[in-house]
């Protein structure tokens, strides 16, 4: 396991993901929290910041206490913070580096193995190390600074007390300059593994397979032969953590999926379906006309979010006194919500944390089972795939809690869902079939309160109109209008108005986000 400290930069996740992606284990912790040095801790990473060393508040941590002990890699901040603390300086840089620079090799050493002499990788930083301190080195540099990657001097050879008297150990301790986390980083991926197995000795069997054995029988242990209650969604995590506990507990776990009416077309009879293929218990619960009940008359977009999300909770709740000696709550949770995020205006932490399936009722005092707790999206599609999970399932777009519901602008009806449901499986059935579904981040189509003029045969119609959307994006926070072919467009739009009776028009979105979101409520 390598533990990266976390100083508040926007990249600390990236590195993350790409000591994932070398197969070693690794967690995100916010600099200030003591190092546990458990066994099996391989080594440390510090992370950028948007502070500056030199700040008067700069976020500070005890990095030769950690290297008495661990390899240890700064990364940008966590370089400069390495360097001063040695008693090394570090000043503003005549010129901001930000961006492309290459870097060129002045020694060899192994965290260097099978990197270019000029390698491109990505800065970003106003600060840079000025003079290293004295048992340090230059192992790299740029044609605009002179440390752009660095180690302390071997240890090797000299006497203990030659040793502790420079307050230098035997561990290594390296600094990079810039970002090798980054894409723009061509070689960083490699120095990210060089760091891993040759300084600290990481085998990178960390694999799905790996994750999954060790994680079902983590499982085993905590569950025992109690009972475990879930809530599915037909979604990704809530499906693989579900195949995760049910290796360990079998029909010990009784899940439930909820028909809250504003599903995609036949979608509740399709996921119960893959249930069945992956052996899970599952129970479907038909709570339609409830959900459309409690959302008649109703037009404002965060009240219809809240009713669904309060009516799911009902039902769940309800479904969940009909079994009985339920100890655990088992949830889809993954690591981005619960990291621990540091806050850039001082050492005060936030904690996301929120649950994609409905919250925990209150009256239900269990203890929570969370699978996934660790793991990026990525790797729990991964997983998904070594567990046998049908592509579809695993690969589908991101669909919101409240689905349709917030894709039907005003009141909800049962008719409208239909008449939604039917174009919108035009639509992606069609994104599917002309190979656009993978290419897109998310689609989906839009009913709008409005009616218009249209003439079909010798026929004059008044009926909705329906808007497509599809965006490109990397995390829903940002997004682009997908740039989807004419001929597919004209293609869709036909059909839809051909073959739903109540929509003789269609529209497609061109809104980025921002200014636009992405769903139209
Ligand atoms: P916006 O519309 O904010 O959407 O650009 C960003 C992403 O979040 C999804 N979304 C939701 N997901 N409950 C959810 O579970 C919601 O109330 C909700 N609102 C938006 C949206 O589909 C997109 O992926």
């Amino acid at each position: 396991k390598i533990l990266i400290l976390d100083f508040g930069s926007q990249y600390t996740q990236l590195i993350a993901r790409a000591v994932r992606e070398a197969n070693v284990y690794c967690e995100i912790q916010p600099y200030h929290k003591p190092v546990n040095y458990e066994a099996g801790l391989k080594g440390i990473i510090l992370s950028g910041s948007p502070f500056s060393v030199n700040d008067e508040k700069a976020p500070v941590v005890d990095v030769a206490a950690m290297n008495a002990q661990l390899p240890v890699l700064g990364v940008c901040y966590g370089a400069q913070l390495t360097a001063k603390l040695y008693g090394g300086r570090v000043e503003k840089s005549d010129k901001r580096e930000y961006g492309r620079a290459y870097m060129v090799k002045q020694q060899d050493d192994s965290l260097l193995a099978g990197i270019s002499d000029r390698s491109q990788v990505w800065m970003s930083h106003s600060d840079s190390i000025k003079e290293l301190p004295e048992g340090f080195e230059i192992l790299a540099t740029t044609d605009s600074i002179p440390v752009a990657a660095f180690r302390k001097s071997q240890q090797v050879g000299k006497s203990e007390s030659q040793k502790e008297n420079s307050g230098l150990s035997d561990f290594p301790l390296y600094g990079f300059q810039f970002h090798p986390e980054v894409y723009h980083s061509t070689e960083g991926k490699t120095l990210i593994k060089n760091f891993l197995y040759n300084t600290c000795g990481c085998s990178g069997d960390w694999t799905p397979a790996h994750f999954i054995s060790e994680t079902v029988s983590n499982l085993k242990q905590q569950i025992g032969d109690k009972k475990v209650i879930m809530a599915l969604s037909g979604g990704v995590d809530s499906t693989v953590a579900a195949v995760l506990i049910s290796k360990a507990v079998g029909k010990n776990l009784f899940g439930i999926f909820v028909d809250n009416g504003v599903l995609r077309k036949d979608e509740f009879a399709q996921v119960i379906e893959t249930y069945k293929v992956l052996d899970l218990n599952v129970k479907g619960v038909d709570a339609r006309e409830h959900f459309y009940t409690k959302l008649a008359g109703k037009t404002d977009p965060e009240e219809k979010r809240k009713i669904i999300g309060n009516t799911f909770i009902e039902v769940f709740d309800q479904e969940a006194h009909k079994l009985t000696d339920i100890s655990f709550l088992g949830q889809g949770t993954i690591y981005p919500d619960v990291i621990e995020s540091v806050s850039v205006h001082g050492p005060s932490q936030t904690i996301k944390s929120h649950h994609n399936v409905g919250g925990l009722p209150d009256t239900m005092k269990l203890d929570l089972v969370e699978p996934l707790r660790f793991l990026f999206k990525d790797e729990v599609r991964r997983v998904g795939v070594e567990l046998g999970i049908p592509h579809d399932l695993l690969f589908r777009h991101p669909f919101p809690g409240p689905g349709l519901a917030i894709r039907i602008l005003g009141e909800v009806t049962e008719e409208k869902v239909t008449l939604l449901q039917n174009a919108d499986a035009i639509y992606i059935n069609g994104l599917k079939q002309h190979g656009l579904y993978d290419k897109v981040w998310q689609a989906g189509t839009i009913l709008l309160p409005v009616k218009s003029v249209g003439v079909m045969g010798d026929e004059r119609t008044y009926e909705f109109t329906v808007a497509l959307r599809a965006v490109t994006s990397v995390d829903g926070m940002t997004a682009d209008w997908a740039h989807l072919p004419y001929e597919f467009l004209a293609h869709i739009s036909n059909e839809i108005i051909n073959n739903v009776k109540g929509i003789n028009r269609v529209v497609y979105d061109i809104s980025s986000k921002p200014p636009a979101t992405i769903e139209w409520e």
